[in-house]
């Protein structure tokens, strides 16, 4: 089997995580357990580009389960668990190709890997896999069925491709399923990236100004995580209805010009370009943090703060200290990369377990349905998205009221009033 990961050797201690994550993943488990029964996936090749973490390796084994044949590559040069990677070479038969630290040749190699097996279905977090193909590797396109999409910003740029009428398959957002960005996007992006910035700097953030920029559910779930600890939070944002959110939220709202010379603390989410830029860097206090938990390396100008600093020095994993020609320092955590998953691991199996599950349900519905879809962004139907709210709620052990007769004629009529 071909393969490129960093260490088979690592493989028992990453199958020791995978086992353990797969505790907090129910709703994934039954889902394979079926899909072990069957089969709807059976002699699919799916193609997937997604963090390589020990969840992702749970869907992995779920849809192998179902009868795929699973090749996986990563979705962001950082964030692979190589442990991970070489256990599911070795004990579960999978090719992955991914190494933690790839330079971007080598993530660009890895992901043309991939597309070597001639995918019929793309599974992706951040559309790389289906702009490669529509850039580079149109041949492939005959083979594809559809693909999935996990994260906001491939959502993003998915729907630009539809607009822009070159979307050449259908595509499904996962991101979008109320049980994926509900949960991932705000409780795992909240706890998560917290957790990076803790693993790479074991700062305290009790009294510190925490600068949240984006107020989208991942900066949402940040801003309340951050404040949680005890930090003081303000808000950047370029939307008015989120502006207003935030300030009712408690947080204080002002521009990024501003936050800059008051946040001890910043982190980006948002999914836009130079949201940290050049000019900002020069008005931050001296020992500032500057980390990203967008999914783009490409919300802090770094390009620029390299120009503008004497000196670069790494002082811990994961952290490098600018000293700008002002003699202040900036210190970038990660490489301006996800943090979440540049320095700690991701968001927890137990919010991974709705996301995932999406993924896997998303892939049989697009098998079952891809001869009556359109080359368009389909969202994750209804009917799916709350089954595994009720899964997932049943598995949390927590029961609810159902709608007595009498409570559903009344939701479906008009005539009785004040
Ligand atoms: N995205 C954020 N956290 C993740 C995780 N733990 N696994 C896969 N993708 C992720």
């Amino acid at each position: 089997m071909k393969y490129d990961v960093r260490d088979i050797k690592l493989a028992d201690e990453g199958k020791k995580r995978i086992v353990w994550a797969a505790k907090e993943m129910p709703v994934l488990r039954q889902i394979s357990e079926r899909f072990l029964k069957e089969k709807p996936l059976k002699n699919k090749r799916i193609g997937a580009c997604l963090h390589v973490t020990t969840e992702t390796a749970n869907l992995a084994i779920a849809l192998k389960a179902g009868g795929a044949d699973v090749y996986l590559c990563a979705s962001n040069p950082l964030s692979t668990q190589d442990d991970v990677a070489a256990s599911l070479v070795k004990h579960y038969n999978i090719p992955v190709f991914a190494i933690k630290g790839e330079d971007n040749k080598t993530y660009y190699k890895h992901i043309n890997e991939i597309l070597n097996i001639e995918p019929q279905i793309t599974m992706d977090d951040g559309a790389d896999l289906v702009t490669t193909i529509l850039l580079k590797r149109k041949e492939l396109l005959k083979n594809i069925i559809g693909g999935t999409e996990e994260t906001t910003t491939g959502v993003i740029r998915l729907r630009a491709m539809e607009k822009d009428g070159v979307l050449a398959y259908p595509v499904i957002a996962v991101n979008d399923a109320l049980t994926k960005h509900f949960f991932d996007n705000r409780y795992g992006t909240g706890q998560s990236t917290i957790d990076g910035i803790i693993r790479a700097t074991n700062v305290l953030f009790a009294g510190k100004v925490v600068v949240t920029a984006g107020y989208g559910w991942c900066g949402r779930g940040f801003a309340m995580r951050a404040k949680g600890l005890g930090a003081h939070v303000i808000v950047t944002e370029v939307n008015h209805l989120k502006a207003i959110e935030a300030a009712m939220d408690g947080y204080e709202v002002m521009p990024m010009s501003e936050a800059a010379k008051k946040g001890d603390i910043f982190v980006t989410l948002t999914g836009d370009l130079n949201v940290i830029d050049k000019r900002h860097f020069p008005l931050m206090k001296n020992g500032a943090i500057v980390c990203n938990s967008g999914h783009f390396n490409n919300e802090i100008n770094i390009d620029a703060l390299k120009q503008m600093s004497k000196s670069v020095k790494n002082v811990r994993n994961f952290v490098d200290e600018y000293t700008l020609k002002n003699g202040k320092t900036v210190c970038v955590l990660g490489e301006g990369r996800l943090i979440n998953l540049a320095a700690a691991e991701g968001h927890p199996a137990s919010v991974m377990d709705m996301s995932f599950a999406n993924q896997a349900l998303s892939a049989e519905f697009m098998v079952k349905n891809s001869k009556n879809l359109e080359k368009k962004v389909y969202t994750v139907p209804e009917k799916l998205d709350m089954e595994i709210a009720r899964l997932k709620l049943n598995a949390m052990g927590i029961k609810i009221d159902a709608l007595t007769k009498e409570q559903q004629k009344y939701l479906n009529s008009w005539q009785s009033g004040t």
